[in-house]
């Protein structure tokens, strides 16, 4: 994304060995790549990174506001935290990193606005604590179901949501409005008995964590089989496919299918009008 052009890049999560520190001091000549610490031990190696790179880093301090995954706990620990990359000489205070993938997929849109007002509680605060010490220049999270929800309690200034870019048959569930449109292209390996379709495309190119994919143009064959390199569907005589022909495959979870791919092809009007390469895998 650096050597792309991007001047602003945001890495929504922990970076805290030598290596990938002095890979991100080294991205600081063509871009600010800012990313988030939730430790004085994270503090301590940014730290040292930086000064053995002679650089400085934008941290954000991560909140933890129910995710249960990164962040500090309490606010004195985020108030303390800030503190401390106040103190330090090689680092620079980016803000305030505040996520919860949980809320993004709950049905219930009432459900789900109360679980975001609940987090966004804790995560006030948090700020508050923050602010006590100093400005909170951004306040970033949300993803791409519970984006809305954070933008209506106005506490986040950026959103960091991704998936509604593709979209998947997860999250067409949960927010219809963003279509799928991240399609893995299968050819038809075999139709070896009647009803048996099987295509070449296993869970080593399609990611399946939150479950099964579909058949873009046929979403009415949905029983099928998943193995390393073959995905099978159950299908009746209306199919029309034979060996050797295409067909489009939706995953469940597009973020684990994207990776699994080196170039991926953009498609206007049933035209390939780009080629993109796949660098993050
Ligand atoms: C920290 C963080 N921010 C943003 C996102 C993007 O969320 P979504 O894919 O739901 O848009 C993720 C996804 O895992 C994440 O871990």
């Amino acid at each position: 994304m650096a050597e792309a052009g991007i001047r602003d890049i945001l890495v929504a999560n922990q970076i805290v060995t030598p290596g990938k520190l002095d890979r991100a001091a080294r991205l600081q000549t063509i871009s600010e790549t800012k990313f988030a610490i939730d430790s004085l031990v994270g503090l301590a190696r940014a730290e040292a990174a930086a000064q053995r790179n002679s650089c400085q880093f934008e941290v954000l301090i991560e909140v933890d506001i129910g995710l249960g995954r990164c962040g500090v706990q309490t606010p004195e620990d985020a108030a303390d935290l800030t503190r401390r990359i106040l103190e330090s000489p090689n680092l620079r205070f980016g803000g305030v990193q505040a996520y919860h993938g949980g809320t993004n997929y709950i049905l219930d849109l009432v459900e789900r606005e109360r679980r975001v007002a609940h987090s966004d509680q804790v995560l006030a605060q948090m700020l508050a604590a923050v602010r006590a010490v100093c400005d909170v220049p951004r306040v970033s999270g949300a993803g791409t179901g519970n984006a809305r929800h954070h933008l209506q309690d106005g506490l986040l200034t950026e959103i960091q949501a991704g998936s509604y870019v593709y979209s998947d048959t997860t999250y067409r569930q949960f927010e219809p409005d963003y279509r799928p449109a991240l399609f893995v292209l299968a050819t038809v390996l075999s139709r070896p008995v009647e009803g048996r379709l099987v295509l070449d495309a296993g869970r080593k190119s399609i990611g399946t964590e939150f479950g099964n994919p579909e058949l873009a143009d046929y979403p009415q064959f949905s029983e099928h089989r998943f193995s390393e390199e073959h995905l099978q569907f159950q299908v009746d005589g209306t199919f029309p496919l034979q060996v050797g022909d295409k067909v489009k495959v939706i995953p469940s979870h597009c973020c684990t299918t994207s990776n699994l791919h080196r170039r991926c092809y953009a498609i206007q009007d049933e035209r390939v009008v780009e080629e993109w390469v796949i660098d993050a895998f």
